[in-house]
C-alpha cells in the first residue's frame, strides 16, 4: 500500500504542504508514503514521437501508488496552475483515445484520490461563495475521466496571516489518514448513496406531509387534490435538495 502525495503550491512549506503532511505522516503503519513537489519539475505536453522522461517519472510514481492526495491552494478562484499543467499535460496518460475521439479511463482506473486546498478568504465567505469550489470542480472532473475514485475533501479557507494549520484541521488531516490507509474496494460508496436517497426521500416526503396539513382546511380529503399538492411541495423541495447536493457538495470550511 503506497499513499502518493503531490504539492502543487507555489511554496514548498505553505500550509497546504503542512496539511498534506499531517496526512502523509498519520498514515497506518507499514503504508509507504511519499510526496513529490511540481515545481522541482518541468512538466511539458507530450509531443508525438518525442520522448518525455519527466511525465514517465511521474506516470510510473502515480502508477506505483493506491492513494493520491493533491494538495494545491486556490488561485484567481481556480485550481493552482502548476496542477492544472499537471493535468493538461498527462492527459495522454490519464485517459484512453476511443476511434471517435471519446476519451475512457486508462492505466489508472480505480485507484483513489483525496483533495486539498486553501484560500485567503474567510470561512464565512467561503461558505457563501464557494471560493474554493472550481479548485475541487477541476479535480474532480479530471479523476473521473480517468476512472479515479474520490475519498474526500479537505479546505482551509481564511489562511490570510496564518502561519500555522489550526487544531480542528490537523485533527481532519489525521482522520483522512487514516481513512486512505486502508486499501479500498473498487468504490464502495454505492451502498451509502442508497441509504442517502432513503434518507433524502423519508425526510422530503415528512417536510411535504407537514406542509400539507394547514392547507388541509381548503383541500379538504378530496384524493386528487392531496395527490397533486404532494407532488408539487416534494417536486420543489427535491428540487432544492438535488441542486444543493450537486453544486454546493464542495467542503467550503
Ligand atoms: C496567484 C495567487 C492567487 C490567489 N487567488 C486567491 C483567490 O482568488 N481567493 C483567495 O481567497 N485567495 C487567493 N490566494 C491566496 C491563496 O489561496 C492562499 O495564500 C493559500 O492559502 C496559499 O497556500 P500555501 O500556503 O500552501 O501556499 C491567491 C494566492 C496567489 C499566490
Amino acid at each position: 500500500m503506497k499513499i502518493l502525495g503531490i504539492l502543487a503550491s507555489h511554496q514548498e512549506h505553505g500550509l497546504n504542504a503542512q496539511m498534506l503532511d499531517e496526512v502523509l505522516k498519520n498514515v497506518d503503519e507499514g503504508v509507504e508514503t511519499e510526496t513529490i513537489y511540481l515545481e522541482n519539475y518541468k512538466i511539458t505536453p507530450h509531443k508525438y514521437h518525442e520522448k518525455n522522461p519527466v511525465l514517465d517519472e511521474l506516470s510510473e510514481k502515480l502508477l506505483k501508488s493506491d492513494v493520491w492526495v493533491f494538495a494545491a491552494p486556490t488561485y484567481f478562484r481556480e485550481l493552482s496552475g502548476v496542477l492544472k499543467n499537471f493535468f493538461d499535460c498527462m492527459r495522454p496518460k490519464l485517459v484512453y483515445f476511443k476511434e471517435n475521439g471519446d476519451t475512457i479511463p486508462g492505466q489508472f482506473k480505480n485507484k483513489h484520490y483525496l483533495s486539498i486546498s486553501s484560500c485567503y478568504i474567510s470561512p464565512l465567505e467561503n461558505f457563501i461563495t464557494g471560493v474554493t469550489d472550481e479548485a475541487f470542480k477541476t479535480i474532480d472532473r479530471v479523476m473521473a475521466a480517468a476512472g479515479v475514485i474520490k475519498v474526500g475533501e479537505i479546505v482551509l479557507p481564511g489562511t490570510f496571516g496564518m502561519k500555522e494549520l489550526p487544531h480542528n484541521k490537523k485533527k481532519l488531516c489525521q482522520k483522512y489518514a487514516k481513512k486512505i490507509s486502508v486499501k479500498k474496494r473498487k468504490d464502495d460508496s454505492t451502498l451509502k448513496r442508497y441509504i442517502q436517497l432513503f434518507f433524502m426521500i423519508a425526510v422530503m416526503a415528512l417536510i411535504t406531509m407537514g406542509i400539507q396539513l394547514p392547507l388541509n382546511s381548503w383541500i379538504g380529503s378530496n384524493f386528487w387534490w392531496n395527490y397533486i399538492s404532494f407532488t408539487l411541495i416534494f417536486f420543489v423541495l427535491l428540487s432544492c435538495i438535488l441542486h444543493f447536493m450537486t453544486f454546493v457538495k464542495h467542503r467550503r470550511r
